[in-house]
Formats: C-alpha cells, structure tokens, sequence
C-alpha cells in the first residue's frame, strides 16, 4: 500500500526568524577587581520561547535581566533585541524602543500612590499614547487579568497574588515582544504561586510573546519554560531544553537546584535601582 506523507516543498524557504534575545558574550563587573556579576555570557532566546534562568542568590540573573533590559550597560559584549543592538541605543532610541519590552520587578514596584487603573496605564502615558487609547487599552488589560473591579484600589489594598497581576498587566500594556520577569512567584503562597504560573502560560499562548522568567525554583520553571539556562557566578553551567534538565541535570548546580538545596534566606532580593526612576518616572 502506498504510504502516505505530506511533502515539504523544499524550494519554498520558510523566514529566518532573528533570535528574540540574543546576547553576546555579556559581561558585567560592578567594581574593579571584584569577581563580575556576569562573565562572557552567551545566550540566544527564540522568538515565541518561554526561557527560565536559574540559579542561586547571587548567580547573576538579576543582573542579566537589567542588561537585557539595559537598566544596566554591559562592560563588554552586546545584546540585540530580534536583531536591533540595543547596548548601541542612543537615549532617545531607547526611550522609542522601550515599549516593545515589558518588565515585572522582584519587587513589583507598584507606585502605592495610583491606583490600579493609573499604575497600568503609566507605561501609556510615558509613551505619549492619546488618552482614549489609554482607557480602552487599560480596561481591556484589567478585564484579561480578572481584576476589573480593582480599578480604582489601591496596591495597598490588594492579594499578593493581585499585585502580581497588576505588574503583570502594567507590563504589556505597551504590547511588547518581549516580557521579562525576575522572580514573578517567589513571594507568593504555593495556591498563589500556582495561578501566577497559569496567567504567564496564559500569556504566552494568548500574546504569542517572547518570555524570560527568573526562578530559583526549577520544577516551577520546567512547568512552563522551554529552554532554561543556569547562571552560576556569573556564568552558564547548563542550557538546554527544560525537560532534559530535569530530568538529567549534567551541573552540580542544577542538582542542588533540583534537591531544593536553597533556602529561604538564601533567596533575598538585592535591589539597587528601580526602572520606573530611571525612565524619568518622578
Ligand atoms: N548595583 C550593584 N552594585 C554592586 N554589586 C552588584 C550590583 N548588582 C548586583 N551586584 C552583585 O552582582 C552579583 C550578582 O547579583 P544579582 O544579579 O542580583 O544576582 P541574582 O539575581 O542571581 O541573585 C552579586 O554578587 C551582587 O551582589
Ligand atoms: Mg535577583
């Protein structure tokens, strides 16, 4: 009998898609003769992936994300966002590219001082869009987070769990390309936890966007990443599919991950700067 297949037509060249993250032997030192926070890192996510970085405290994610960010300039090495070299940005390049890159902080920093609606809608407003574009976009995004009547609430007054959803919204308000989040379930209850994780594979099936995820939580990270890569001291000791680390971790690092070898004070957040102040926000 004939066997049956579906031929590819091999003249017919599907697009190269650039990497959506593409990071050239990046590396960072915050003093001289101190070890550096990331030492020649080099690391290319798909457009479309859902990537994890893991690692201790102190490992460098924190650090990465800032630079792929760039909350933080590299000392050498560069890092291109789906094929532009963001390092090369001028100041106002940046501030007309900074949309297509949404951030969730460790800390969230929600501005305690606006309410849910405003702090979603900031993004908006520092990117010059018309105020009715604002409000339809805003209520569409509180609707999509099922936290439309906690509009006019303010952080304060909010779950942990809300909070989340807020600083998740807030980031891709701006519709971006790219949704970095540092640490996104670190502070949360296991139930709290759970949903946060549901709402990211949410939005990446939804948004269709490219994710990075910081975690020091690699069985949280397998649920929902494709690739993971994992920092030690400022450099990669392992990439690769999220299943094959799993389920064969070639590191002692990723071992150590996986035995749940870190604890909790171990896991405090270092933090320097907000990106909000730095975008000019008073
Ligand atoms: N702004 C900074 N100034 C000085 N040292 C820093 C700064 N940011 C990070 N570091 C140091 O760089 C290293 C990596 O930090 P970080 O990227 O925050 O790690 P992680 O997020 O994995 O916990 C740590 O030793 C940290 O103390
Ligand atoms: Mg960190």
């Amino acid at each position: 009998m004939e066997a049956r297949s579906i031929q590819r037509n091999k003249s017919q060249t599907l697009p190269v898609e650039l990497p959506a993250v593409d990071v050239r032997a990046v590396t960072r030192r915050f003093a001289p003769g101190a070890p550096p926070a990331l030492d020649g890192i080099s690391l290319q996510i798909a457009a479309g992936e859902v990537h994890g970085v893991l690692g201790l405290s102190g490992a460098g994610k924190t650090t990465l994300l800032r630079c792929i960010a760039r909350l933080e300039i590299p000392d050498s090495g560069k890092i291109l966002i789906a094929g532009s070299d963001w390092t090369a940005l001028t100041p106002s390049e940046l501030r007309r590219e900074r949309g297509k890159m949404g951030i969730v902080f460790q800390q969230l920093h929600l501005l305690s001082s606006r309410t849910v609606a405003a702090n979603v809608s900031l993004p908006l407003e520092l990117n010059g869009t018309p105020r009715s574009s604002i409000t339809s976009r805003v209520i569409e995004l509180l609707e999509w987070f099922d936290i439309a009547d906690k509009a006019k609430s303010y952080p304060a007054q909010l779950s942990g769990g809300q909070r989340q959803r807020v600083a998740l919204a807030r980031a891709l308000a701006t519709n971006p390309r790219v949704l970095l989040a540092d640490e996104p379930t670190s502070a949360l209850d296991p139930e709290t936890r759970a949903s946060v994780l549901n709402t990211l594979r949410s939005i990446r099936e939804q948004f269709g966007i490219t994710i990075l995820i910081i975690t020091h939580d690699l069985h949280s990270a397998a649920a929902i990443c494709d690739r993971i890569t994992v920092l030690d001291a400022g450099r990669i000791a392992e990439s690769g599919p999220a299943r094959q680390i799993l389920d064969s971790p070639a590191s002692e690092i990723t071992k150590r991950l996986l035995s749940h070898d870190v604890s909790p004070q171990n896991r405090a957040p270092v933090l320097h700067s907000t990106h909000f102040e730095e975008i000019g926000q008073p």
